[in-house]
């Protein structure tokens, strides 16, 4: 056998090795979570803000973190997509995988940015660009695939569709975004996130600037957007993670201390902090 051939016969072995390796962890993602978060501990400087968190976050669920204020919410929200990343004093040990992609091992900006494309996320307050709903929705999809805007046109209507936006303003989608209210700004950002069609999207008290009826409007439609991608949400509010999660984290002072189904969590609380929290003895 010459050394052509030899070589050729090594790469398919290793290339079937490598898919073998592939399909495994995939289907190890599959059974734990689409994010696995495996001894995570996150620092500002050398203040440790997050010890040692471990969650299994599953597909199509609403994940709800719960807990005081300060007690590490956010840091950990914004480490699944390395949005933390933009802060120097920040660090972060332990290993977060999105469905079996180990997110920290990422390297180049073209793989954080795709992972960015894979996990969205919408803030407290809704930051709509100071321009027409239509370019709003189109700037993420021209940024990542230089498309021209009609052709996203259906793509838009769809988005927007399932924002359940798009019978409230399908008139104008030439109007300004600043225009519309505060709920529908939240839901156009919404709507913009899903452009790229990410499979997580990512929520840090999405409703906490919302009175209660445009709060109910994004309850609803998380409920039918976890069809379609795996949520997780920080809310301070207790009603809305028992009304829409599935699932939820307590977390107290940078450590998750009782995690499990919702309706155990608010029913039958095992901590005696996550009972006080809950029941307002705090
Ligand atoms: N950029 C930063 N630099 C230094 N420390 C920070 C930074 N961001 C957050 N922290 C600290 O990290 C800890 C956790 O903050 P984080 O924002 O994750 O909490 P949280 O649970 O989201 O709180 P809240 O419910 O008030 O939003 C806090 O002590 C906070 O002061
Ligand atoms: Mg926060």
């Amino acid at each position: 056998m010459n050394a052509v051939k030899m070589d050729t016969i090594q790469d398919a072995e290793h290339a079937a090795e490598h898919a073998a390796e592939h399909v495994a962890e995939h289907a190890a993602a599959e059974a734990g979570g689409m994010i696995s978060i495996q001894g995570v501990s996150c620092y500002y400087n050398d203040h440790a803000v997050l010890r040692n968190v471990n969650l299994e976050i599953p597909g199509n669920r609403i994940y709800a973190f719960i807990g005081p204020s300060g007690c590490g919410k956010t840091t950990l929200l914004r480490s699944l997509n390395r949005m933390n990343d933009l802060i120097p004093s920040f660090r972060l040990e332990g290993t977060v995988r999105l469905f079996g992609d180990d997110v920290y091992a990422m390297q180049t900006i073209a793989e954080v940015k795709d992972l960015r494309k894979r996990i969205g996320m919408i803030f407290q307050q809704p930051n709509p660009l100071p321009t027409s709903v239509m370019k709003n929705m189109l700037m993420p999809v021209q940024e990542h695939y230089h498309g021209s805007g009609e052709s996203f046109r259906d793509k838009v209507v769809e988005k927007l569709k399932i924002a359940a936006l798009y019978d409230e303003i399908s008139a104008r989608l030439d109007r300004n975004a600043l225009s519309l209210s505060g709920g529908q700004q939240q839901r156009l950002c919404i709507a913009r996130a899903l452009m790229l069609e990410p499979g997580v999207m990512l929520f840090d008290e999405p409703c906490s600037a919302l009175d209660p009826i445009a709060t109910y409007k994004i309850e609803d439609m998380l409920t039918e957007l976890k069809k379609i991608c795996t949520i997780v949400i920080v809310t301070h509010n207790m009603e809305q993670a028992k009304r829409i999660a599935d699932q939820t984290a307590f977390f107290y002072q940078g450590e998750i201390v009782e995690a499990g189904e919702t309706e155990e969590i608010f029913n039958n609380p095992k901590a005696d902090l996550l009972y006080r929290y809950i029941s307002g003895k705090f």
